[in-house]
Formats: structure tokens, C-alpha cells, sequence
């Protein structure tokens, strides 16, 4: 499978622009199986209010993102993951939409919600699904879900063989924490981080890391961007590597976990 990752600082509040801009990209390369984009790249990250991001969230199937998606992924025969914000009734969701071939196979809600997200999203209610594309499992996570192993152990668990992250970092620790993912789980990860620095009102400001990158399951960098500029990293990886849990000749990571004796609650 042939994965492209596309780091980039989305412009604040304009879904259009950012899809034009995003579409000026993936037209420029072809024979990719599998886009991942950041968090919430149609509209950026920072806003004032519920309201707010409520007036540009879209709703899936309905908006322009997801015309544009059913568009571009049948038009190029690719598939892609990215992060949007979902309007859903009454709720807004900052979400990951995967479409394959101008079909929407998925939604992934985004549990653990950063900081001031908390303000802004409902946080999904769903366990993190594991959605079949071109025959790979792919796992989705988004952004400050890393900080909770058991999330991407729920993953692995249900057969991801790629865990597709879009994010928007700010915290410098994931980019080494998802090398630990792979180990721990022995699965590929592609974290997809956007550059930038976004302010609200002249009172809060964040930038962002980029350092977008994808490991191997050995953990393994298998590529890696800069930490402040655009660009596009594109890995080939075998998925059915992600299927062997086995250690060396006797231990096998998954058969010799003892649930039995660890808390989850
Ligand atoms: C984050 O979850 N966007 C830090």
C-alpha cells in the first residue's frame, strides 16, 4: 500500500480554500493508495466557541467536503483520511472521515478531547472502529488520542494493521510516543500533523509541530517532515507485516498478554 501524508497550515475558517489547496496537492502525484491529512484541516483549530465552529461544521453525507471527497477520491482512485468538523443534529464532532473511490466507508469520532476542545466538541461515544480499505485494516485515531495506549491497543486488538492519526500536535512527545504504538502493537502508524501557528483573539496562540512521519512496526521512522514547512511524505508499506504478533520463538505480544490481571477501570 502506498501512503501519503500531506503537512500543511490549513487556513483559518475557510473550508473552500483549504480544499482547493488540498486538491492542488493530491492532483500533483498519482498510484497512491491512501491519503492521511491533519486534524481538522478544512477549517483549522482555534475558536471562540461552539457556535462558532458550529457555523462552518458540515454535516456527512450533505456538505461540501464530503461532494468534494466522493469527487476527488473517485476522480484519482485513491482513498483518504482527514479531519473535519462534524455537525450531527445537534452535536458537533471533531471527526475523521475516511472515503475510498467516491464512497464514504467511515466516521471516527474523536474521543479524548484536548484541552479547550472540550469547549467546542462533543466527544464521540463510539470505541475506535477499525474500517477495510483496498484490503488494509486501518485503525483511526485522532491527535491527543495517542496519549491513551488503550486506544491504539483497541485497535491492534481488532486487527488494525495501520493506525491512520490525523492531528494537530502541539505537545512535543507524540511523534516518539508513536513509535512505542508500533512496538507495543506491532502495526504500522502514519501520523498526519499540520504546521502553524493559529491565535484567538490575541489571547490564546499555539504551534503546531508538524514532524509529521509514519513507523514501521518495529518502530521504525520510516519517514519524517520538517518541523515547520509543507510538505508531502509518501512511504510504501507491506500491511500483512502488521499480522505477525509474534516476538521471538516464545513470545507472541498478543497471546502472552494476561488481561486477567491488569485494571481497566
Ligand atoms: C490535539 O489533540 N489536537 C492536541
Amino acid at each position: 500500500m502506498k501512503i501519503a501524508l500531506y503537512q500543511f497550515a490549513p487556513l483559518w475558517g475557510n473550508v473552500s480554500g483549504n480544499l482547493k489547496k488540498i486538491e492542488s496537492t493530491l492532483c500533483r502525484h498519482t498510484n497512491i493508495d491512501l491519503w492521511i491529512l491533519p486534524e481538522l484541516c478544512t477549517t483549522g483549530y482555534l475558536f471562540n466557541s461552539k457556535t462558532e465552529i458550529g457555523s462552518i461544521a458540515e454535516s456527512f453525507p450533505g456538505g461540501q467536503t464530503d461532494s468534494w471527497l466522493m469527487s476527488i477520491t473517485k476522480r484519482l482512485n485513491t482513498s483518504v483520511v482527514m479531519g473535519v468538523a462534524e455537525k450531527c443534529n445537534k452535536n458537533i464532532y471533531n471527526s475523521a472521515v475516511i472515503f475510498d473511490n467516491g464512497v464514504h466507508i467511515g466516521t471516527y469520532r474523536k474521543i479524548h478531547l484536548f484541552d479547550n476542545e472540550k469547549h467546542l466538541f462533543d466527544p464521540g461515544n463510539e470505541a475506535p472502529a477499525v474500517f477495510t480499505v483496498r484490503g488494509v485494516r486501518i485503525g483511526v485515531m485522532i491527535c491527543f488520542d495517542w496519549i491513551f495506549p488503550e486506544a491504539a491497543r483497541t485497535l491492534a486488538l481488532d486487527g488494525a494493521q495501520l493506525i491512520a492519526h490525523p492531528a494537530n500536535l502541539v505537545l512535543p512527545y507524540c511523534p516518539d510516543a508513536m513509535v512505542t504504538r508500533s512496538i507495543e502493537n506491532r502495526i504500522f502508524t502514519a501520523t498526519a500533523n499540520r504546521i502553524g501557528t493559529e491565535k484567538l483573539s490575541g489571547r490564546h496562540q499555539l504551534t503546531f509541530i508538524g514532524n509529521s512521519q509514519v513507523t514501521n512496526i518495529s518502530g521504525k521512522r520510516l519517514g519524517q517532515l520538517s518541523k515547520d514547512r509543507e510538505g508531502v511524505l509518501i512511504v510504501d508499506i507491506d500491511p500483512a507485516e502488521a499480522d505477525n504478533k509474534s516476538i521471538n520463538q516464545n513470545n507472541d505480544l498478543f497471546l502472552d498478554r494476561k488481561p486477567e490481571l491488569y485494571r481497566l477501570n
